[in-house]
């Protein structure tokens, strides 16, 4: 590139900055440099040492990262592995203008659940997804921050109840969430009509998200899933970034197999990557429809689209939903699918997708 000669004999910042730039971050993308990771960077004659700040406490790629550093640098730098000194550190930054990471007190992990365009079937995996952990034996809770299209408690069955009002740990006035099916939840839907249309602006919303995060008494919770609203909006972006100081674990992705949709996900996606969350995975809903009377499968929204983008991400697929009459009467009725007593295959699914799901959350955490 011109900027640099090995044979000069100190080494400069530019040049390991340059060296590190081509080194990605495996899950998230992006290079380091421009990802801000690289911090404390000291050159001493010709020996470097640096800090990784990783965006996840426990990040199982740590390896993979340090070994992409000491090659890089070697080849494009010529500096030696032995004279490089890396460190990892994880801490969450904050960002410009968005107060510090504050986590719920008492919640475990925070999954959202988001789609790239409306109508995929986010909030049928949403509750499915938390009543599956439930019964996984997990304490979960349910927050519905779709404030345009509140659908928790209509597919929760629990449409006419009224959250409490009581006074927190600390004093201030706090709301008892709603319980159903062994699950903690939060709703526009409980607090105002329903029939009236609702116009919330950008920082109404957060304002509301914010309330529902920190004055709601959710303790203790090993998940707290939200369905996010859909979009890449600025509203969704806002939601995202305040999640993310909430400590938000990662995201999941909901998508048709369709093509059009997928290219809506990749950039949702985008939009999580901005505000460094962790991508989880991707669930494909309505991916096949198996006649009941013949087997027959069909591919009614096409095939492949998931485990494509799933794969260009480097990200697992979590599962594939079939279209299910009892998928749709369950979400109607306020008797998610994945209750079902009976062999059911639609219920195997969802609990597959929960245990998958939570194997993937305890990896990136404890490896
Ligand atoms: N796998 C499925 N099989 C059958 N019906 C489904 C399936 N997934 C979702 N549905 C139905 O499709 C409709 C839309 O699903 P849902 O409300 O979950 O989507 P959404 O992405 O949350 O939509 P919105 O953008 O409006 O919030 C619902 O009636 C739901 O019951
Ligand atoms: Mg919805």
């Amino acid at each position: 590139m011109g900027l640099f000669s090995r044979h000069h004999d100190k080494l400069s910042e530019q040049v390991v900055l340059q060296a590190l730039a081509t080194v990605q971050e495996p899950e998230l993308g992006g290079d380091l440099v421009s990802r801000k990771m690289i911090k404390n960077l000291v050159i001493e004659g010709d020996a470097v040492r640096f800090a990784v700040e990783l965006t996840t406490p426990a990040c199982p790629l740590k390896d993979q990262i340090q070994r992409a550093c000491e090659e890089a640098l070697e080849k494009i730098a010529g500096i030696p592995r032995n004279r490089v000194s890396i460190e990892f550190t994880a801490q969450v930054r904050p960002r410009g203008g968005i107060p510090e990471q504050v986590a719920i007190p008492g919640v475990s992990h925070v999954i959202a659940v988001s789609a790239g365009k409306g109508g995929v079937g986010k909030s049928t995996v949403a509750v499915n997804l938390a009543v599956a952990l439930a019964r996984e034996g997990a304490q979960v809770g349910l927050l519905d921050a779709d404030v345009y299209g509140p659908s928790v408690p209509l597919m929760m069955g629990v449409r006419s109840q009224q959250p409490e009002a009581v006074s927190g740990p600390d004093g201030e006035p706090h709301m008892l969430p709603i319980e159903a099916h062994g699950i903690k939840m939060m709703s526009i839907g409980f607090l105002i009509d329903d029939r009236q249309p609702v116009i919330w602006r950008g920082p109404m919303v957060s304002q509301l998200l914010r309330q529902f995060l920190y004055q709601v008494l959710w303790a203790p919770l090993d998940y707290l899933i939200i369905d996010m609203p859909p979009g890449t909006g600025d509203i969704a972006l806002t939601l995202a970034q305040s999640l993310q100081n909430a400590g938000l674990t990662g995201v999941v992705t909901v998508t048709t197999p369709q093509q059009v949709a997928t290219a809506d996900v990749l950039k949702s996606m985008e939009m999580f990557r901005k505000v460094n969350v962790p991508l989880l995975g991707i669930i494909e809903n309505m991916a096949y429809f198996v006649a009941p009377d013949t087997g027959r499968r069909y591919d009614i929204f096409g095939a492949g689209g998931a485990a494509r983008l799933a794969g260009q991400l480097g990200i697992p697929l979590l599962g594939q939903i079939p279209i299910g009459l009892s998928i749709r009467e369950g979400g109607d009725q306020g008797q998610p699918a994945v209750l079902s007593d009976v062999p059911d295959a639609y219920a195997d699914v969802f609990r597959e997708i929960a245990r998958k799901l939570a194997a993937r959350i305890s990896v990136m955490e404890h490896a």
